[in-house]
């Protein structure tokens, strides 16, 4: 096979050789616009993890590259007068010129044609050739000639970095972070040999601007970073390398190949560099597009194998980085604000790739001071003791909201059971929120349950409008309380535009077919275009409604309820009123938030006011409509600080549900970067929900200040004893009923 490769990259290096090694009969050249020697850049970094399938792939390569290695295992955080150390993360560093030495000289070993100094315009140069390898980097020309082929997305981030080299050889891989007259930097260092330091400065463009480094030629930056990190540098110089100012851009391809031509490596796809994958991913699509080809065939079908192959794991990688840089971009909210050993967690853990239990097991020593001081702040906070000789996991301390003290940080969320009959619950819901209490969460909540009948969203919702509601309720929070050590609260709504629809099971929001309702919302637009349309509520609606919210709190308060949830998140009728979507009135309740909050915070007050003080109040919200022209995460910040000028304790962060065609971006504790987005700008608590699945998920969230507490709803319909299992398998030992000690000698098998 004649083989061009186009970008003497690592990448285009590394996929070369393989293919040589595995048929020498391929014809293969490299072509390189720079001489051999000529490298921009300093060190690049690898987990030990990444290592062993290079030594899988080509052993001889592997074995130069490891013993030019300098290995490390420390992270050094240097946030404010403190150094934090967290240890056994296992990386390596090696100079990028040596790693392309040691690629470039294996490739002429094994009878590849290396072509520097060639620059490459034109490919029906190599039109001849039965596979194009686009290994051409950031910039792509391969990728540029075929855009209409590949569809490429190039994503300029915000922050300016520079990357430069330094004589200081850092024996760990240290971040430093320095505040400034302009504003706060963050650098990335590691050694890559025995006497050099890559050394990235990264800040945000307002602080580079007032920096004057928008006008600053390399000398200047190099002259104003020495002088910025003096004390850490410790008489040390720092190397530039066209060390320009740049953006990274975030690079994504909707196609990798189209005929014989493929992209590999940067031109494929980028990683923000602070999660240090760059390389590894161009190697990784090397190994895998070389064993594609290997098998052989067609080599259109390789080249969609081997993109089959590769984009589940880079999009994998390319999502823990995004949230990554976000860390970085938007770290001004953490800095200053969290103590030194909380600012780690959340810089170590921030892509949700190191958790706590991982953490725990590289370093167990740095957990357990984490989780001293997690516990030490829930005792000041929750103003009882953290009893017991062992300190308690995170989710294992106590939280107050008001005079209720939670025994732990997990919470059932509420869910809507659609079993009810004219809003009465019953058996089901006694058995359903009482199994959950037992089951260890420290509060349950109630689904949805809606202040009136107009105000149900199916014919099986609950309610809180007649007497015997009421009864009903205070069956199930009597047993709660009686049979646990659980609080419970009750979620209160109206459905608004979203009522008079069917139960989950015969079609989410879907228009009841008979015996409809009439609607009421902020403004008179439909759910589905087919849906019912609502009245947009006018003064004396909002009157009635406010009322409605009143009533049953009061009824709820009789009930023996220990929290209220109002629901103004998922489209219901309060968020209605918050999203310019679903509000265009043109009124004081529309326009601006000031205004579109207006009623949802009448109706808080108005709650608030008959709703016992030593109870606590939590709101759920909505913090973005994942949709054009919808609520963004800055507006929640400002209803939340609303929120809680006017008393509310908690807020629950949720997202989306407001239109039929949102776009949300799903994943593992996809809506927590918000919770922790609120929590630190609005200066409020919060509960996170959406995607929790693990204890680990829980502890790390915690630990690293994202939310108080943790929700899960799915997870408890699968096991309502998920608190409990999440304490078996921690070693912690939750006290059982009396009915059930005898558990106590039980262990749980799998198989
Ligand atoms: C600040 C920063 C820090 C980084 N830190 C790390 C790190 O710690 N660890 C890590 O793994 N990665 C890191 N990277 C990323 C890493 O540099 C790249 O992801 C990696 O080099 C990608 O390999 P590649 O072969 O795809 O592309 P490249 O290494 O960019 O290679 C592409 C090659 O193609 C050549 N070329 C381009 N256009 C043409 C043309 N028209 N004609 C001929 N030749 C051409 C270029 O000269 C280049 O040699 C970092 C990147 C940046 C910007
Ligand atoms: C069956 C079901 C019913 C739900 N009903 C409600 C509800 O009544 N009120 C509410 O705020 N959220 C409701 N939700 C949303 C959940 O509370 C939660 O926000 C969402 O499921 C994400 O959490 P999870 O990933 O842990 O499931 C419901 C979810 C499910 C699966």
């Amino acid at each position: 096979m004649r083989i061009v490769s186009i970008g003497g990259g690592p990448a285009g290096l590394y996929f070369s050789l393989l293919m040589k090694k595995a048929d020498p009969g391929h014809d293969i050249t490299v072509i390189e616009r720079n001489r051999a020697d000529d490298t921009f850049g300093f060190g690049v970094v690898f987990s030990d993890a990444t290592l062993e399938s290079f030594a899988d792939a080509d052993r001889d390569s592997y074995t130069e590259i490891t013993a030019s290695f300098a290995h490390w295992d420390a992270i050094d955080i240097h946030y404010r007068a403190t150094v934090l150390t967290s240890r056994g993360h296992g990386f390596a560093g090696i100079a990028r010129q040596r790693l392309l030495d040691i690629l470039q000289r294996r490739c002429v070993d094994l009878g590849v044609r290396l072509e520097f100094q060639t620059e490459v315009g034109d490919l029906a140069t190599y039109a001849d050739a039965d596979l194009l390898v686009g290994a051409d980097g950031v910039n792509s020309v391969v990728r540029g000639r075929h855009a209409g082929e590949f569809q490429p997305h190039v994503d300029w981030r915000p922050n300016k970095f520079v990357w430069l080299g330094t004589t200081f050889p850092f024996d760990a891989f240290t971040f430093l972070f320095k505040e400034s007259e302009h504003g706060l930097w963050r650098v990335h260092a590691y050694r890559y040999d025995a006497s050099t330091s890559t050394f990235i400065l990264e800040t945000t463009e307002p602080t580079w601007r007032r920096a004057g480094l928008d006008q600053a030629d390399e000398e200047q930056t190099l002259a104003f970073v020495e002088r910025l990190f003096a004390d850490e540098l410790r008489g040390h110089r720092l190397l530039k390398n066209r060390s320009f100012w740049r953006s990274f851009p975030t690079v994504k391809n909707a196609a990798w190949h189209y005929k014989n031509i493929v992209l590999l490596g940067d031109a494929a796809h980028t990683a923000h560099f602070s999660i240090g994958s760059g390389t590894k991913l161009a190697i990784e699509d090397a190994i895998a597009l070389a064993r594609a080809l290997q098998r052989g065939g067609e080599v259109e079908k390789a080249l969609a194998d081997y993109e089959e192959d590769r984009r589940p794991e880079v999009e994998r990688l390319q999502r823990a980085a995004q949230v990554s840089l976000a860390w970085f971009e938007e770290m001004e909210r953490y800095h200053g604000r969290l103590e030194p050993i909380q600012f780690a967690m959340s810089l170590l853990t921030r892509s949700l790739r190191v958790t706590h239990e991982n953490l725990k097991t590289r370093d167990s020593r740095f957990v357990a001071e984490v989780d001293r001081w997690f516990a030490g702040r829930a005792e000041q906070q929750a103003q009882v003791p953290v009893v017991g000789a062992r300190t308690p996991p995170p989710m294992f301390t106590p939280f107050r909201l008001r005079e209720m003290v939670l025994s732990n940080r997990v919470v059932v969320s509420p869910m809507c059971q659609y079993s009810a009959e004219d809003g009465t619950p019953n058996d089901w819901h006694l058995v359903n929120l009482g199994s959950r209490a037992v089951g260890g969460a420290a509060l349950v909540m109630a689904e949805m349950t809606d202040v009136s009948r107009e105000g149900r969203i199916t014919p099986g919702c609950t309610g809180m409008y007649r007497p015997e509601h009421q009864a009903a309720w205070k069956r199930i929070v009597d047993f709660v309380h009686a049979a646990s050590a659980a609080r419970v609260a009750l979620q209160l709504a109206h459905a608004g535009r979203k009522g008079s629809t069917r139960r989950l099971w015969e079609g989410m929001d879907e228009p009841l077919p008979d015996g409809n309702w009439p609607l009421v919302s902020a403004s008179a637009l439909p759910y589905f275009p087919h849906s019912q349309v609502p009245k947009a509520m006018d003064r004396s609606d909002m009157d009635t409604v406010r009322e409605q919210f009143v009533r049953a709190a009061r009824m709820a308060e009789q009930a023996g309820f220990d929290m209220l949830e109002l629901h103004m998140a998922h489209g219901y009728l309060l968020a209605s009123f918050i999203s310019p979507l679903t509000n265009v009135r043109r009124d004081e309740y529309g326009g601006t938030l000031e205004n579109r909050a207006r009623y949802p915070l009448e109706v808080f007050d108005a709650v608030r006011a008959v709703w016992p003080a030593a109870k606590p109040m939590s709101v759920k919200i909505s913090a973005t409509d994942w949709a054009e022209g919808g609520l963004d995460a800055d507006d929640a910040v400002g209803f939340a600080r609303r929120l809680r000028e006017h008393g509310c304790d908690i807020i629950t962060v949720s997202t989306g549900q407001t239109v039929p065609d949102q776009k949300p971006v799903y994943g593992r504790l996809y809506q927590t970067p918000f919770s922790d987005r609120i929590r630190h700008e609005a200066d409020v608590p919060t509960m996170t929900v959406g995607n929790i699945a693990s204890y680990d998920d829980v502890n790390s969230i915690l630990s690293a200040g994202r939310a108080d507490l943790c929700v899960l709803a799915r997870g408890h319909l699968y096991d309502p004893y998920w608190t409990r299992h999440a304490a078996y398998e921690q070693g912690w030992d939750l006290p059982w009923p009396d009915q059930y000690v005898s558990v106590k000698g039980f262990t749980p098998r799998r198989a």
